[in-house]
């Protein structure tokens, strides 16, 4: 197999969720990342990320099997328990993955407001649980805030994390890299997540990143901070599949959404129209329902939001609100007072 045949299925099944089945181990439930489930037979015991190229699930595929089968080898360590060594699917896994990312597309398409609560908000001991019951409330996305505690005065967390959120996450991860070298850096997240985007501030090869990124088989977005002017990304847009307006200055959560930012939407949406580009517009931080109305409005379609979503008492009813559904005055305030007095 050579070089960029494997690099290609290592694209390709970067999302795929393998569900082992007891017996026999030739059947098997393939989980989409949307949370949909194609039966071929069996019954779910464990379910697994198949990450290319790390340790702990090495895999060979053999491709010159005259059958049309190839094999997936898959390491025990990360299973709870003892699983046949080899499992054999059919070469119909690859269409099940081109399909997800075509879902996950259709899904965009379909719903052009994307929520995508951050993960940074959450509580930490229970990092699981209450992703999951972000999940189960709606999310579109997972967001993931990357910090070195040098392009930001804040350190967030890194790969082994990013690694762990993917065991268990259904939904696409978009990893927001608040760091001074996310050339250096971003292949050790591309292999657990769907979107990186790195600031434009930083000072590398921003183009040569970007294609880097997309080259690992991961969507490339830009992100812009509040005191950057605008024209540093326009040489850029043609080359993003998301960009990243920051309404609150980077590091930290549960800040005050800057409006002067809009400015940034607008132009983004103006210039995407103009030129017939595809990005998405992203917005992060400080959105709750009333902000996310005055982004919408101005154009964006992907609202990161951490405090007014994990701490929300509504999480369900909270997203909604930021797809724009009337708010009934339930503001992220009246609920942490709410919980205050439980
Ligand atoms: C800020 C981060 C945000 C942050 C948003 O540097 O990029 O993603 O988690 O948090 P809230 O929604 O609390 O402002
Ligand atoms: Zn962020």
């Amino acid at each position: 197999m050579n070089d960029s045949t494997s690099a290609h299925r290592a694209g390709l099944f970067r999302h795929i969720k393998i569900a082992f089945v007891e017996t026999p181990v030739a059947q098997c439930t393939l989980r989409l990342g949307d949370g949909e489930h194609l039966r071929m037979g069996g019954s779910v015991l464990q379910c697994l990320n198949l990450i290319p190229g790390t340790g702990d699930n090495s895999r060979l595929i053999n491709n010159d099997r005259p059958d049309g089968h190839f094999f997936l080898r898959l390491g025990l360590s990360s299973l709870a328990q003892s699983f046949p060594h080899e499992v054999i699917v059919t070469r119909k896994i690859q269409h099940f993955s081109q399909a997800y990312r075509v879902l996950t597309e259709a899904r965009t398409r379909n719903n052009p407001i994307i929520v995508n609560p951050s993960v940074l908000a959450c509580n930490f001991a229970k990092l699981e649980e209450d992703c999951t019951r972000i999940e189960k409330a709606g999310a579109d996305w997972l967001h993931l805030d990357i910090m070195d505690g040098h392009f930001v005065d804040n350190i967030s967390f890194g790969p082994p994390i990013v690694e762990t959120i993917s065991r268990f996450a259904t939904r696409p991860l978009d990893t927001h890299l608040m760091i001074s070298r996310p050339d250096h850096y971003y292949k050790r997240f591309t292999p657990f997540v769907h979107n990186v985007t790195m600031h434009v501030e930083t000072e590398v090869d921003i183009a040569g990143t970007l294609r880097g990124i997309r080259g690992e088989g991961c969507t490339a977005g830009l992100a812009i901070s509040p005191p950057t002017p605008f024209e540093k990304v326009l040489p850029f847009l043609d080359q993003i599949d998301l960009l990243l307006v920051m309404t609150v200055h980077p590091g930290f959560g549960g800040q005050t959404f800057m409006p002067e930012t809009m400015e940034k939407v607008h132009r983004a949406r103006q210039l995407r129209e103009e030129r017939n580009l595809k990005f998405h517009i992203e917005v992060d931080g400080g959105i709750n329902q009333a902000t996310a109305q005055t982004a919408r409005e101005a154009g964006a379609n992907v609202f990161v939001a951490g405090t007014s979503i994990f701490h929300a008492i509504d999480p369900a009813k909270t997203m909604a609100e930021l797809r724009g559904a009337e708010t009934t005055g339930d503001d992220i305030d009246t609920q942490r007072r709410e919980r205050q007095t439980k």
